[in-house]
């Protein structure tokens, strides 16, 4: 008999080495995340899957599932915390939603009105941050940038090629390039990459495409994001 836990109630089967979300994703059941991609190693960075174990908070994407533990993944209280998350993370960039290409098929932007955030709530940090245009097929806006370090991680463990990291700490923190100029175009990039696949914001865009689907039809209108899921497994669609 297969080990079970509850999520919200509801009885969840895993197997050993699972995480919660690991579980949750398999039965079906949304838990709200930004860097994390099963596709990929968990990161545990952006603490958007915070759930509640009894007696602690943990990211639902880095946390083992264990036999009888009861997990709470949409009190009040978690989707709060989520939400003054999210609203960090909206003013920690410039994130221009009416006017971004990637709005309505955008992950942060649907799981920010998934929580119900309705305001930023925190004032603005307006970072000077650049817009790369200089590589043929892709554009990269930093300004998106949420530091999910999912491009990082499919580069290095998809791609086999290191193209991005993180340099600098807390508010410091930036995404480079592994270029000799630091530009997207001198580096081994291709739109072939799986890195240029993953991000969950309008911050890795390729070029000579953009507002294809009217509003109303764009893949984050036509249900939320606990139904439709991850952008990613939509990219043909939206892309
Ligand atoms: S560019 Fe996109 S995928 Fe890469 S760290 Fe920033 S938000 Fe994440
Ligand atoms: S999805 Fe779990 S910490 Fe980001």
């Amino acid at each position: 008999m297969s080990k079970t836990f509850k999520l919200d109630g509801r009885e969840i089967p895993f197997e050993t080495g699972q995480t919660i979300m690991d579980a949750a994703l398999a039965a079906g059941v949304y838990i709200p995340h930004l860097c994390h991609n099963p596709e990929l190693a968990p990161h545990g960075s952006c603490r958007v899957c915070l759930v509640d174990i009894g007696e602690r908070q943990v990211s639902a994407c880095t946390a083992a599932a264990s036999e009888g533990m009861e997990v709470d993944s949409s009190s009040e209280t978690i989707q709060a915390t989520r939400r003054a998350i999210l609203q960090m993370l909206f003013v920690e960039g410039n994130h221009v939603c009416p006017a971004c290409e990637k709005s309505g098929a955008c992950q942060l932007q649907a799981v920010a009105y998934y929580t119900g955030m309705l305001a930023p709530h925190f004032t603005h940090f307006f970072p000077r941050r650049p817009v790369d245009a200089s590589h043929p097929d892709v554009v990269i806006d930093f300004n998106r940038c949420i530091l999910c370090e999912l491009c990082v991680r499919a580069s290095r463990d998809h791609d086999g090629k290191r193209v991005f990291a993180i340099s600098g700490r807390g508010l410091e923190s930036h995404l480079v390039i592994d270029s000799p100029s630091g530009l997207l175009g001198d580096s081994c990039f291709a739109a072939a990459d799986k890195a240029a696949h993953v991000c969950p914001t309008g911050a890795i865009l390729p070029k000579g495409r953009g507002y294809e689907t009217p509003i109303g039809e764009r893949l984050y209108d036509r249900e939320p994001i606990s139904i439709v899921g991850d952008v990613r497994a939509h990219e043909e669609e939206v892309v």
